[in-house]
């Protein structure tokens, strides 16, 4: 019964607006470089006459028998159109070609024949989606920068740059700038000023359309990790925002190459060792958003390097970029057959040599001072030595001194 009163209520609503010759607007959103269609619908009689305007812009006539009249404003001419196959059955929309931000704003679709003048509003709004955001640091003021930017996109969205945890307001200054370009579109950009000694900051983005119907979001982190040679170890990469489907991608740089060495899609779950054993990622499912990496048994040199992280999903991106350096293990450690190891036991053995050459030097040289004190005592006072009691290596050495003394 309610629902029939309300179909009643409609219907006497209806009755009111058309027998006041006007409708409600009606919104259109015309997508940025895309035609654009603005609805106009009327009972067709035959002897009708049409007017379409833009604000109070005249953009179209068009009388049943004749033509469509020129239009008077130059702005439209050649963008606007009336489609003659749909006008006897009672349809004049109008058609925007490659709309932009230009053709946004209120529109009115007049319809005047013998039996009735009836009027439609249409509002007209443009969009470019955001269609991606960049994160990046720059030196381009002096010094090192955290940089958001976005660009092609209408109306100005709104762009939000802090850090994860948040640092004292005066700590960092965001510098935000939108400029518009010919088009009308624009770009906007985000600074902050990275700090120095805050190694664990996350540098996090918010670009936010301005209907809100898109958020995009962006992380940037950057670390520096030492371990040693040989012990396996987790550089972390987990997004500050909980990912459902994601992909991951870890790739490796080392002197200005840069290779990707892991993917993973939490999707198929199928991830893909390029350095094969000796990475994984952990935990092994890479939970909503946790693309940690295991390296397995890292040699130093080769394994050092900036190891980047990207966690990908829907408008959403986090990026971690560690630098990790390994330091070499002590040497007799090292796995076998490798090149180091071989090198590593050529420097033990000089070491070594070169160690117990020193010991033998500077005992030589202690116990030559003291038996040439003997020699001096024994003349002086004669005493007899004990042969049984000598130090071998100072026989060594008193043989030696001896064996000059006599050439
Ligand atoms: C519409 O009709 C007029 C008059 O018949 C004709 O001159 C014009 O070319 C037609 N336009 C289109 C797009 O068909
Ligand atoms: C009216 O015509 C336009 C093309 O000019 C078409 O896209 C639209 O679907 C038509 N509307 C109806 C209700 O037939
Ligand atoms: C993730 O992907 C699955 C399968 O494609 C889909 O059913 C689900 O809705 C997605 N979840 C989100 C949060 O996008
Ligand atoms: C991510 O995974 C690593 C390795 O399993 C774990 O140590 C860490 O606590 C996890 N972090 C979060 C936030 O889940």
């Amino acid at each position: 019964m309610a629902r029939q009163h309300s179909w009643i209520f409609l219907l006497r609503m209806w009755i009111l607006v058309c027998a006041n010759g006007k409708t409600p607007d009606v919104l259109v959103t015309c997508m940025f470089s895309k035609d654009c269609i603005l609805p106009c619908l009327f009972e067709p009689v035959g002897d009708e006459i049409i007017y379409w305007f833009k604000q109070n812009v005249l953009l179209h006539t068009f009388k049943q028998e004749s033509v469509f009249l020129d239009q008077p404003d130059k702005r439209y001419t050649g963008r606007t159109s009336l489609s003659n196959d749909t006008i006897p059955f009672g349809n004049v929309s109008l058609r925007i070609r490659k709309s932009g931000p230009q053709d946004r704003g209120r529109y009115r679709c007049l319809v005047t024949s013998s039996r009735e003048t009836s009027e439609h509003s249409i509002t007209v709004i443009v969009k470019a989606p955001i269609e991606s955001v960049n994160m990046e640091t720059t030196w381009l003021s002096g010094y090192e920068e955290v940089k958001c930017s976005a660009r092609d996109v209408y109306p100005a969205p709104r762009v939000t740059l802090f850090t994860e945890p948040p640092v004292l307001p005066d700590g960092l200054q965001t510098d935000t700038r939108k400029t518009a370009d010919k088009q009308g579109l624009y770009r906007v950009e985000s600074k902050i000023r990275k700090l120095k000694n805050q190694a664990d900051l996350t540098y996090i983005c918010l670009v936010q359309s301005f209907y809100g119907s898109q958020i995009w979001r962006t992380s940037l982190q950057e670390k520096e990790m030492y371990s040693v040679e040989g012990k396996d170890f987790i550089i972390p990469c987990v997004a500050p925002w909980i990912l459902d489907n994601f992909t991951l991608t870890w790739s490796f740089a080392k002197e200005h190459k840069s290779s990707v060495i892991y993917t993973y899609d939490s999707i198929t779950h199928l991830g893909f060792s390029v350095w094969e054993e000796r990475i994984r990622l952990v935990p092994p499912s890479g939970q909503r958003g946790n693309g940690s990496l295991q390296l397995h048994n890292p040699m130093g040199i080769e394994h050092t390097g900036i190891y980047t992280c990207v966690l990908s999903s829907f408008q959403t991106q986090h990026v971690v970029h560690t630098r990790v350096s390994i330091i070499p293990r002590t040497v007799g450690r090292l796995p076998k057959s490798s090149p180091q190891r071989i090198t590593a036991a050529i420097i033990t053995g000089l070491t070594v040599t070169a160690v117990v050459v020193c010991l033998v030097i500077i005992k030589c040289k202690v116990s030559r001072t003291r038996s040439i004190k003997t020699h001096e005592e024994a003349t002086e006072m004669h005493p007899t030595r004990d042969a049984n009691n000598e130090d071998p290596s100072e026989t060594i050495c008193l043989s030696e001194e001896t064996e000059k003394s006599q050439t």
